[in-house]
C-alpha cells in the first residue's frame, strides 16, 4: 500500500492549486472510502451526475469481488423471511442487462455477463424436501422456478453424478465475472473524471458534529461536502465514526476455488449448478472463458483470509459428490474473502445517523447482484438527499438504537 499525499488523478482534469492539507480547491461533493464494486458503481454513477467525486483505497478494484463467484442467484439464493431483500435483490438483477451494456460501453471492457440460467439439485430425501419447500416458496412469490426430476436434471447437465434426484431449474439466474466488474467499474471511473487516493482512510474527520471527510495515515485530510463508508466488512470500524453511526458489519469468510476445463473437456457445464450436501451449500460456476469457480465456505472467523485443507477439502469434496468428472480439471486458484454481513443479511444504504456520512455496505453474499440498484440508490441519495422507495428498507438507521455517541478511537492495527 502507499498513501499519496497528492491525489493519483486518473480522471479528466487535474485539480487547481489547494491548501497543502486538503483537496485543492473546495471540498468534494462526494468522497468514498473503499474501493471495491459497491464504492466503484457509487463513484461512477455520482460522477455521472456532475458530483465532483474522489474515492480512497489503497488499491482500488480489489475487495471481495476479487474471490466472488459472481452468482445473480435472487431466485435460487432465497431465504425464509428475507421476503424484503428479494425485492432489492430482484430489481437489481432486471437491471443488469442495461447495466452491463452501459458499463461495457462506457469502459470498452467485456465484463463477463452470462445469462446462462442455474440448476439447484437434490441428492439425499432431506435434501430433496428441503429443494421442494424451497420451490413452493418461489411459486407462492410468483418466481419463475420449474421443478425437473433426477433424470430431467442430467438430459440438461451430463456431467451431473448418477444420484441427483431432483432439481430447480431457474433460468433467470444469471452469473458475471466479478474481477471484470471491478475492472470494468474502475475504468469507467476514470473515464468520468473519479480521482482516485491511493490511500486507506484512516479516520474520519468531524466539526460540529458533521462528517467532513477522511484523514490518510500521512496526515492529509480530504475533504468532501458527504462521505461515503463503503468499505465491505472494514466499514463497521473505520476511526473517528461515532458510536451510533457505525455500521454493524462484520466479516464473514469465504474460502473458493478456481478450476480451469480445457477445450477438450467443454462444455463442461452449461450454467451454473449447485446444491446443499450435507447441510452446506456447493455451488459450480463455469465461465465462457474456461473457468469453474467452486463456491464457497462460510466462516464466522473474524478477520482470518487463511485458506485451509479442511475449507478446500470440503469444497471438493462436495464438489465431486456434485460432479465427479471436476477430479480431471486442473486447480489453478484457491483464495479467501471476507463478506461484509449484517444483523439481517441486507445491505445498509443511505445517510446514516451522522450528518455527512452515508453508507454503503452489509451487502453479504448479495455484493455482486447489488451492485446495479446500489449505484443508482446512492447517487439518488447523493443527488437528492432522500432515499428511493426501493431502498427505504434499508436505511442504516434500522439499527440505530441510541443517539449518535462518542467517536471510535483510533485501533492499533487496522485492516489494509
Ligand atoms: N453468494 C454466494 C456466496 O456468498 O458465497
Amino acid at each position: 500500500m502507499h498513501a499519496s499525499r497528492t491525489p493519483s488523478r486518473t480522471g479528466s482534469e487535474e485539480p487547481s492549486d489547494g491548501p497543502p492539507d486538503g483537496p485543492p480547491g473546495r471540498p468534494y461533493d462526494a468522497l468514498v472510502i473503499g474501493g471495491g464494486i459497491i464504492g466503484l458503481v457509487t463513484a461512477w454513477r455520482a460522477a455521472q451526475r456532475g458530483l465532483r467525486t474522489a474515492v480512497a483505497d489503497p488499491a482500488p478494484g480489489g475487495g471481495a469481488a476479487q474471490v466472488a463467484a459472481g452468482m445473480l442467484a435472487a431466485v435460487t439464493e432465497l431465504h425464509y423471511g428475507e421476503q424484503t431483500l428479494l425485492a432489492l435483490n430482484l430489481a437489481s438483477a432486471r437491471r443488469y442487462p442495461e447495466f452491463v451494456a452501459e458499463l461495457e460501453e462506457a469502459s470498452g471492457q467485456d465484463v463477463g455477463y452470462r445469462a446462462c440460467g442455474t440448476l439447484a439439485v437434490a441428492f439425499d430425501p432431506d435434501d430433496r424436501a428441503h429443494l421442494r419447500e424451497l420451490h413452493d416458496f418461489q411459486r407462492r412469490l410468483g418466481l419463475e422456478s420449474q421443478w425437473l426430476t433426477g433424470r430431467e436434471c442430467r438430459r440438461l447437465e451430463p456431467m451431473l453424478a448418477p444420484g441427483v434426484r431432483g432439481g430447480l431449474r431457474v433460468d433467470g439466474d444469471h452469473q458475471i465475472d466479478p474481477r471484470r466488474l471491478a475492472a470494468a467499474l474502475l475504468t469507467a471511473c476514470e473515464r468520468a473524471g473519479v480521482v482516485f487516493h491511493h490511500a486507506r482512510a484512516e479516520r474520519l474527520t468531524l466539526a460540529a458534529d458533521r462528517a467532513t471527510g477522511v484523514e490518510l495515515p500521512d496526515g492529509t485530510r480530504l475533504a468532501a461536502e458527504r462521505t461515503v463508508l463503503a468499505a465491505g466488512s472494514f466499514s463497521g470500524r473505520l476511526a473517528g465514526v461515532p458510536e451510533g453511526a457505525l455500521p454493524p458489519v462484520r466479516p464473514v469468510k469465504g474460502q473458493v476455488l478456481r478450476l480451469r476445463v480445457p477445450p477438450a473437456y467443454a462444455p463442461f457445464l452449461s450454467r451454473t449448478v449447485r446444491a446443499e450436501v450435507r447441510g452446506g451449500h456447493v455451488y459450480l460456476v463455469p465461465r465462457e472463458n474456461g473457468e469453474l469457480v467452486v463456491g464457497a465456505t462460510s466462516e464466522e472467523l473474524g478477520w482470518d483470509t487463511t485458506v485451509t485443507a479442511g475449507g478446500v477439502y470440503e469444497l471438493l469434496r462436495d464438489a465431486h459428490e456434485l460432479v465427479p468428472g471436476i477430479t480431471e480439471l486442473p486447480l489453478v486458484e484457491t483464495r479467501a474473502g471476507l463478506r461484509p454481513g449484517s444483523p439481517d443479511n441486507a445491505p445498509l444504504l443511505g445517510p446514516s445517523a451522522l450528518p455527512g456520512l452515508l453508507v454503503a455496505t452489509g451487502h453479504y453474499r448479495n455484493g455482486v447482484l447489488l451492485t446495479p440498484v446500489t449505484g443508482d440508490v446512492m447517487a439518488e441519495v447523493l443527488t437528492r438527499g432522500e432515499l428511493p422507495d426501493e431502498a427505504r428498507p434499508f436505511s442504516p438507521l434500522r439499527f440505530q438504537s441510541a443517539p449518535v455517541g462518542p467517536t471510535t478511537p483510533v485501533p492499533q492495527e487496522q485492516p489494509t
